[in-house]
């Protein structure tokens, strides 16, 4: 099995007040290859976590990398949560498969649930993805 993407880990600053909603800037999202991923961190004090960055069908999603069942790192900290070879999401906790488009399950034990994903948006031809509050 090949892996794609990189393990590039990127951090947000959280030195201002949450009254807005912060955003990170994920350097190398807007030219990030069709099935890569690309991780990046969270270092929110009150709830820190990583998410990563997908392109699929030319488009970028952004999800946490927390699986629904467990709420834990979806890649074990080991990887990609994404498996390009299978266009899909894998937790290896207990091998649940997500769909990369909406990151609902499709099986496993979080079937019909979903990974949350953070709404993205290009400014200026960079990609940022604001942290709160999630899509569901
Ligand atoms: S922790 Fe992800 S499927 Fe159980």
């Amino acid at each position: 099995m090949v892996w794609r993407g990189r393990r590039v880990v990127q951090r947000a600053s959280f030195g201002y007040a949450r009254a807005v909603a912060p955003k990170l800037r994920i350097e190398g999202g807007a030219t990030l290859g069709e099935r890569a991923c690309l991780k990046f961190r969270i270092d929110d004090p009150a709830d820190p976590r990583e998410g990563f960055l997908v392109r699929i069908d030319g488009e970028l999603r952004a999800f946490e990398n927390r699986c629904p069942h467990w709420e834990v790192d979806l890649d074990l900290g080991l990887g990609d949560p994404y498996l390009a070879d299978l266009d899909r999401i894998f937790c290896r906790n207990h091998a649940a498969v997500f769909d990369p488009r909406t990151g609902r399950c499709e099986s496993g034990p979080p079937l019909g649930r979903s990974i949350r994903q953070f709404p993205i948006v290009v400014e200026g031809g960079e990609v940022y993805v604001i942290l709160d509050p999630f899509e569901e």
